[in-house]
């Protein structure tokens, strides 16, 4: 027999061991309430210490998938592409396949001493010059789409459609992968849904309501399956060309229709504001506990051909 203190240190010990392995092995996802990390229609919202990258890392290595990643750099935004491709190769979807698209009517400006990463490629496709900033958003649906149609629906299993005047500072990687993703707007996630700058007015096509609509999506990001990027890309393209036909450019062009489309068919996963942040709105936030992708400071009168 032992002595009764032994065998109270015992079952200390093994109380112990119990709760250290619980503290240990329970979920990430249950170290965050400061944010939402789950929509009303249960998909969920990424933030950081809501997932394990190993985890997420191992999960995946064996699917050897493959990730399009369109990137518009039209007239002086070829500027943005050096720091954009050489962060992506330290940050985005690291260790799996990564074929970039870069449209740009400039090839000759695009940076192909950039060095990639095994299974990463850079195309180049070249598109007219387009005379207004805003005439870039209203094609890049109708670009993508028609990319995914001619290529990439052979070459890749998922899309995620970037903008290039922006900078990985933290991993981005599998965690982001879903049928169809979206990212909240890091000038948004705290406001009244009726002050979202959605398109009001009834005559356009990405018209919502008051007291309707999830979230205010940022158009900087977004992705997911290519079928189901395909069906968003082409509706959106649609809607834009209603709308211009008519007459109407909505309030932020692309946006407000990705917006539409985002409320009409709701996202399988969201991406918190660490993955669409803007350098403007500086490191203050203390919900956000890492940024991964942030918008850079610019001069938009120097690098946009009209205001
Ligand atoms: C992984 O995918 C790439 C790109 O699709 C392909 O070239 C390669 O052969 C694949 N590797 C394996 C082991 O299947």
């Amino acid at each position: 027999m032992l002595p009764k203190q032994l065998h109270c240190l015992l079952f200390v010990v093994i109380a112990g061991g119990i709760i250290i392995f619980w503290l240990v092995s329970t979920p990430a996802s249950l170290r965050r309430t400061d944010v939402l990390t789950v929509t009303p229609w249960l998909a969920p919202i990424v933030w950081e210490g809501t997932f394990d990258p190993q985890v997420i890392d191992e999960a995946f290595r064996s699917y050897n998938l493959t990730i399009a990643t369109t990137v518009f750099a039209v007239g002086k935004y070829t500027r943005f592409l050096r720091d954009f491709l050489e962060s992506a190769e330290k940050h985005f979807m690291v260790g799996l396949n990564v074929q970039y698209y870069v449209f740009t009517d400039m090839p000759s400006h695009v940076p192909i001493t950039v060095t990639l990463g095994v299974g990463r490629r850079l195309n180049v496709v070249k598109v007219p010059k387009f005379d207004r900033w805003q005439e870039i958003s209203l094609r890049r649906m109708e670009l993508i789409q028609t990319a995914i149609e001619e290529y990439i629906h052979q070459r890749a299993n998922y899309i995620f459609c970037l903008d290039v005047d922006m900078i990985f500072h933290g991993r981005v990687g599998p965690e982001a992968l879903g049928k169809l993703v979206a990212a909240i707007h890091p000038w948004f996630y705290w406001v009244p849904r009726n002050e979202y700058p959605y398109e009001r007015r009834t005559i356009s096509k990405a018209y919502i309501p008051q007291d309707h609509g999830d979230f205010y999506y940022q158009a900087n990001i977004f992705g997911g399956a290519v079928e189901d990027v395909h069906r968003l890309t082409k509706t959106c393209r649609e809607h834009l060309e209603m709308d211009k036909s008519a007459g109407v450019e909505a309030v932020w062009q692309e946006e407000s229709h990705l917006n539409w489309y985002l409320w009409k068919n709701k996202p399988t996963k969201l991406l918190s504001p660490e993955y669409v942040w803007d350098d403007l709105r500086g490191q203050g936030a203390k919900e956000i506990k890492l940024v991964r992708f942030s918008s850079v400071i610019k001069n938009k009168a120097e690098v946009r051909e009209n205001p």
